[in-house]
């Protein structure tokens, strides 16, 4: 393993992408979803030569492009930077798969970037029809980034026939990749239908005002109903594993299950009572609480499709700690479990110093913990009051004593969520050594146990 280790003390490297990419999905969906609206927006407008209509739709394209271009490019080479910096050796697989890929996506991002200020431009100073085609083609390319970015989005929940094949197009489009295509299509067009309230909101004419809300609900709410039937079929297409870890194994992603769905019921209402009840009065508040609404929503969506990748950053090939979990026959990479269960981890570790590749009496504390860190902090901290705290956990549990988190490390196996522990027996009674330390730091392990004498 040729990779140092990132760390984010007490937050956790999960959490940091969590945090960005979470947010990122806000301006990305907008961005995909919402010229969608303003080109069947201007169209109306123009065929009713309304004018009010049309300030309506520029003001949106501006804030459109202020939102997505600043925030959404930001928090998009920052989902690069920061996974690149987690997760290398994933990154690495996957640009090794899909670059591709990823050349085709910023082909349209191209597009994407000349086209929309383009039409913001040239909005009434060139004829019409062309500049409804220009926001046609802005709208196309936009949501053929996503056609293209989904692809490898699904691949890592579900590779399909990739395993067995290493090719391309198997992995991308794979099981999970229509449903998933579809369910953002959806998706994209709520996102787009909010934003689209939120600046009709601020409008002061009462009857353009009600115009441009009826338009936004009913994008939101065709964008809700579809989508929440595609997501339906999106489930079915999820490993079985995958739903046991989201259903029966974790508590917390059972009630984030429940808060997107709750979510995407409170936005319903507020389509339906602003967008055509209230439409004429409604103001900024509500739609700025829908907007933070469907945020929540996207969190605790987004959070149960990457616990249902656990404990793979690419499903039966790596592990999230970025151990290659089996052999893939195509690409001549073998797996590193049972050769690190026999040689040690350490000793194939680059960034482990030489003092620590011999575990003996003087150092199997140091080893422990850089083992400990390189295993779990993909998914845990260490620190007693950190998010997803190993010792915190392991008090829950009830393993304290370093026999205790031996017995636990070696029933890893059995969680469907975590990784296996993997290295030698000396290496597993090193990491219980450091770990009972973490829960109670007095806590000295007998050296004579650690090295098996
Ligand atoms: C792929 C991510 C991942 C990795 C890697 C991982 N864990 Fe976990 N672990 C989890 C999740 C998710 C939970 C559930 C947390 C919860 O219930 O709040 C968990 C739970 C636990 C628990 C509580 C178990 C229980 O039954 O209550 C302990 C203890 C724990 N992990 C320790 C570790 C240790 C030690 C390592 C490294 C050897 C590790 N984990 C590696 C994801 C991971």
């Amino acid at each position: 393993m040729l990779y140092p280790l990132f760390e984010w003390h007490g937050v956790g490297n999960g959490m940091l992408m969590a945090i960005i990419a979470t947010y990122h999905i806000l301006p990305c969906h907008l961005a995909t979803g919402a010229f969608w609206i303003t080109y069947f927006m201007e169209r109306k407008a123009y065929q009713e030569n309304d004018l009010a209509m049309l300030e309506f739709v520029k003001k949106y394209s501006l804030l459109v492009l202020i939102f997505c271009f600043v925030t959404g490019s930001l928090t998009g080479a920052g989902i690069w930077y920061a996974a690149t910096l987690i997760s290398p050796r994933a990154i690495s697989g996957l640009i090794h798969n899909y670059v591709w890929g990823w050349a085709t996506e910023w082909v349209f991002f191209l597009i994407e970037i000349v086209t929309i200020y383009t039409y913001y431009y040239t909005f009434g100073k060139i004829s019409r029809k062309a500049h409804l085609r220009i926001g046609l083609i802005y709208a196309m390319s936009a949501w053929l980034s996503m056609v293209i970015i989904t692809g490898i989005l699904g691949f890592m929940l579900t590779p399909g026939k990739w395993s067995e094949t290493g090719l391309f197009f198997d992995g991308f489009f794979n099981p999970s990749y229509w449903p998933q295509l579809f369910v953002r299509t959806a998706f994209m067009f709520v996102v787009g239908g909010s934003y689209a309230a939120i600046v009709a909101s601020f409008l002061k004419d009462p009857e353009v005002k009600s115009k441009a809300m009826k338009v936004a609900a009913k994008w939101g709410l065709g964008g809700l109903i579809v989508g929440g039937l595609f997501t339906v079929w999106y489930f079915t297409k999820i490993p079985a594993t995958a739903k046991t870890i989201i259903f029966e194994d974790l508590a917390f992603t059972k009630t984030m299950f429940k808060v997107a769905i709750g979510t995407g019921v409170l936005l319903f209402i507020y389509f339906g009572v602003w967008g055509f009840m209230k439409s004429k009065t409604a103001g900024p508040i509500p739609a700025i609480i829908a907007m933070l609404v469907l945020f929540v929503g996207i969190c605790a969506g987004e959070t149960v499709r990457e616990m249902a990748r656990r404990p793979y950053l690419i499903p039966g090939y790596m592990y999230s700690n970025q151990m290659i979990a089996k052999d893939m026959k195509p690409k001549g990479v073998k797996s590193e479990v049972a050769r690190f269960n026999k040689e040690g981890v350490l000793k194939n570790y680059y960034f482990a110093p030489d003092s620590v590749k011999e575990i003996d009496a003087t150092n199997f504390m140091a080893a422990g913990r850089i083992l400990t860190k390189l295993e779990c902090i993909s998914c845990h901290t260490v620190e007693t009051s950190g998010f997803f705290s190993i010792p915190k956990l392991m008090v829950k549990f009830g393993a304290k004593t370093p026999e205790e988190v031996y017995d636990f490390l070696d029933a890893l196996d059995d969680y469907n969520y975590m990784p296996p522990f993997v290295g030698t027996e000396k290496e597993k009674r090193a990491v219980a050594a450091y770990i009972a330390s973490l829960v109670n730091p007095d806590q000295k392990a007998d050296p004579a146990w650690v090295l098996g004498k």
